[in-house]
């Protein structure tokens, strides 16, 4: 029987999910990404060698797998292709390896423009997105305008849906925005050159995922980006990317059948993290952030931004494991906690119902009125570091794992002790 695997990300982003997934493949021989773009940053560490992964699913570096991009990715194919050269300039192959949905969206210079145009206009509202034109980029998937990876199948059509769209974003970028705009054959070239790359791993990606959960027994692992807090519509909206990063845009972003999921791992930081605007009500500002980004080096593996950092929040963890179906947690960057004397967990807030709090609309919900309610933990004097062995962690880190097992409700299956690839305690088996 297969054992199919979802990873979710259970806080704002960059939890970690690159360097457990890396792990994890070797269990699995179909890795799929279903939502979110190039505005995804996902590190691997091996053996000294760093390889930061932006569209490109993260079991890349084991050669027994299949990577696919399901239809609910956008693609910019400039990106793309760089995405490809550079793994093949590590000897990485993805020669009959990687394929692409036809209904993929694909992120254009248009998108780009549109995207840097509209935070310069917000000032000091701004979201704070990665400037990836993804936002734009699902705008014109739901305004039915979007040119898609099958586009690129007929020229005439293509050139007729770009003019269509460059006409109509050059307006408002020049007459609305004041912003630059872009030109026709720039665009148009650069899509004829990399078509028949895109093309050539163009396959039915819900047929393939669902004949081969039906006939073989291998199994199938959907790869989250981004984290569940920035979801569309059960993140803290507006300050959200533009795609479901929650479980329900596996369904929609692969085509797989709902009886094809066996297990959804939740992963989370043993703090919490966030890049760009927004609300993060556990936020640190004091030296204990310079201490977290340093120790922990919370510097953004897209925009190169410093990451905010604040205490762990179990209220929103809770809510997001709940909502998301999540089976089994992952820790991961318990390690950033050596040289702590003690750290701190967000267990309630003192003046709202917690399990409301994300509920409400953000224009409702005064985030900054917030008051966390925390409980202390003490820290450990040894090193975590490296750790691979569950029995090998010092009793103050055994007892925080458990308080956060039993707060939740779920086990934590996994933890994660560096970043990597060999840093890591496989508490229990998540898969056979
Ligand atoms: P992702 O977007 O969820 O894949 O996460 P990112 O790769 O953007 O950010 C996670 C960062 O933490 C990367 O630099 C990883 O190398 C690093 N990392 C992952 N797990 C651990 C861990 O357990 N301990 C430490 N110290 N670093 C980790
Ligand atoms: P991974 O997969 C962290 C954030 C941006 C911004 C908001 C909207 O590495 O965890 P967008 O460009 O998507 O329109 O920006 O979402 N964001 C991420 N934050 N990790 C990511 O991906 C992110 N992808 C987008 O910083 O706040
Ligand atoms: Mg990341």
């Amino acid at each position: 029987m297969n054992k199919n695997l979802v990873v979710l990300g259970m806080q704002w982003g960059d939890e970690g999910k690159g360097k457990v997934i890396d792990c994890l493949s070797k269990k699995f021989h179909y890795i799929v990404r279903y939502q979110g773009g190039h505005n995804a940053g996902h590190t691997l560490l091996v053996n000294d060698q760093k390889i930061v992964l932006h569209l490109i699913p993260s079991g890349v570096l084991h050669k027994h797998t299949k990577l696919f991009l399901g239809n609910g990715v956008v693609i910019s194919p400039i990106d793309f292709i760089k995405e490809i050269d550079i793994l093949s300039s590590y000897n990485i192959s993805l020669e009959n390896r990687l394929f692409i949905s036809r209904n993929c969206f694909l992120v254009l210079g248009y998108h780009i423009n549109m995207d840097l145009a509209r935070e310069k206009k917000l000032g000091k509202y701004l979201i704070g997105t990665t400037g990836r034109g993804i936002g734009p980029t699902y705008e014109d998937k739901v305004a039915r305008r979007g040119i898609t990876v099958g586009d690129l199948f007929n020229e005439d059509l293509l050139s007729q849906k770009l003019k269509n769209n460059i006409d109509y974003y050059n307006f408002q970028l020049n007459h609305y925005y004041n912003y630059s705009t872009v030109k026709f054959d720039d665009i148009f070239l650069n899509l004829i050159k990399y078509k028949d790359i895109l093309l050539s791993k163009v396959k039915d990606i819900p047929y393939l995922l669902n004949y081969y959960n039906d006939t073989e027994p291998k199994n199938i692992l959907f790869e989250g980006a981004q984290g569940a807090l920035l979801d569309l519509d059960h993140g803290t909206f507006p300050y959200v990317t533009s795609s479901n990063t929650t479980i329900g845009g596996v369904f929609t972003g692969s085509g797989v059948n709902l009886n094809s999921i066996n297990c959804v791992l939740g992963i989370f930081k043993a703090y919490c993290t966030r890049v760009g605007s927004g609300p993060f009500p556990t936020e640190l500002t004091d030296e204990l952030n310079s201490y977290f980004v340093d120790k922990g080096k919370e510097i953004g593996s897209t925009t190169g931004r410093r990451r905010r950092t604040g205490w762990l929040d179990l209220v929103l963890l809770s809510r997001m494991v709940s909502l998301n179906s999540v089976s089994s947690l992952c820790l991961t960057k318990i390690d950033v906690f050596d040289g702590l004397s003690e750290f701190k967990v967000c267990i309630g807030y003192q003046n709202y119902d917690d399990l409301n709090v994300l509920s409400m609309s953000s224009s409702v919900l005064d985030w900054n009125s917030i008051r966390p309610v925390y409980k202390v933990f003490s820290g450990w004097k040894t090193s975590l570091l490296g750790i691979t062995k569950f029995s090998d962690l010092p009793t103050e880190a055994k007892y925080y794992i458990h308080y956060i097992e039993n707060f939740v409700g779920v086990p934590i299956n996994i933890i994660s002790t560096g970043p990597d690839r060999s840093s890591i305690i496989m508490v229990r088996d998540i898969i056979n």
